[in-house]
């Protein structure tokens, strides 16, 4: 699997995004450790908390398809963004920390970030410790 696969894959099915109140589409692509590659779009709710974020969209298929571990995830957004909260949150349930969070704007430009920069301490059910 090339990464520039899976950034072409988040890039086409950025264009599927159902976002019209924000006008900011997000395409997300994934590799699970099975090799196959999972896709998800934002989409929005005129109750505006119902929204669902592009990242979780793509996790839910690979869950869905009985896959477990992302081994690399590309985002697509208009400035390159960082994932949300909620989104490191879940992908910190199903990623390794050294594992790559690819975050591409429009015009191309690639941040590739390992998630525990992005997503240090997320929330575990262990005893909590001093960083
Ligand atoms: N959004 C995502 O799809 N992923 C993120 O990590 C951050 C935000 C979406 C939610 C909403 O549809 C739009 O971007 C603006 O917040």
């Amino acid at each position: 699997m090339k990464e520039s696969h899976l950034f072409e894959r988040a890039r086409q099915v950025r264009e599927k995004a159902y976002a019209p109140y924000s006008d900011y589409k997000v395409g997300a692509a994934l590799l699970d450790e099975l090799g196959e590659t999972h896709v998800g779009v934002n989409f929005e709710n005129a109750s505006y908390g119902a929204t669902i974020c592009a990242e979780r969209g793509a996790i839910a298929a690979m869950v869905a398809s009985g896959a477990r571990e992302i081994r690399e995830i590309a985002v697509v957004t208009e400035n390159g963004g960082n994932p949300c909260g909620i989104c490191l949150q879940v992908m910190s349930e199903f990623m390794k920390p050294e594992a790559l969070v690819h975050l591409l704007d429009a015009s191309g430009r690639v941040r590739s970030i390992p998630l525990r920069v992005l997503a240090p301490s997320p929330f575990d059910f262990d005893e909590p410790r001093a960083e």
